[in-house]
């Protein structure tokens, strides 16, 4: 079996959404200390509504894949469901990860939760 999945290669590849959002109101930047991979994600949320997102990651192919994936799903979104994204989810909604690249995933799932954060301190709402 190969390592990769089709679909987690396909992302790597021709990742989705990839670059910043100049008036984006929720920006958040995470990294991995051990692989010095980083992440940061760009949401621009309206009416509670992720209206667009976008994605730097300075990493490897899994990370890469990992937000890619990750901003399509949260794409329109509302921030009750965007909240509950798991690493978990992004690695299943990639046909699976090897084990070890686990951890890629969750840098995802960190680098979305941080840029929530920042939002709600920005505005003052409880995300
Ligand atoms: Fe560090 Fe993938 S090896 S995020």
């Amino acid at each position: 079996m190969a390592l990769y999945s089709e679909k987690l290669m396909d992302h790597f590849r021709n990742p989705r959404n990839m670059g910043s959002i100049e008036d984006a109101n929720g920006i958040g930047e995470v990294g991995n200390a051990k692989c010095g991979d980083i992440m940061k994600i760009y949401l621009k949320i309206e009416n509670d509504v992720v209206k667009d997102v976008k994605f730097e990651t300075f990493g490897c192919g899994s990370a890469i894949a990992s937000s890619s994936m990750a901003t399509e799903m949260i794409k329109g979104k509302p921030l009750s469901e965007v909240k509950k994204l798991t690493n978990k989810a992004v690695a299943e909604a990639l046909d699976g990860m090897p084990p070890h690249k686990m951890h890629c995933s969750v840098l995802a799932e960190e680098a979305v939760l941080s840029a929530l954060k920042d939002y709600g301190e920005r505005t003052g709402k409880t995300v």
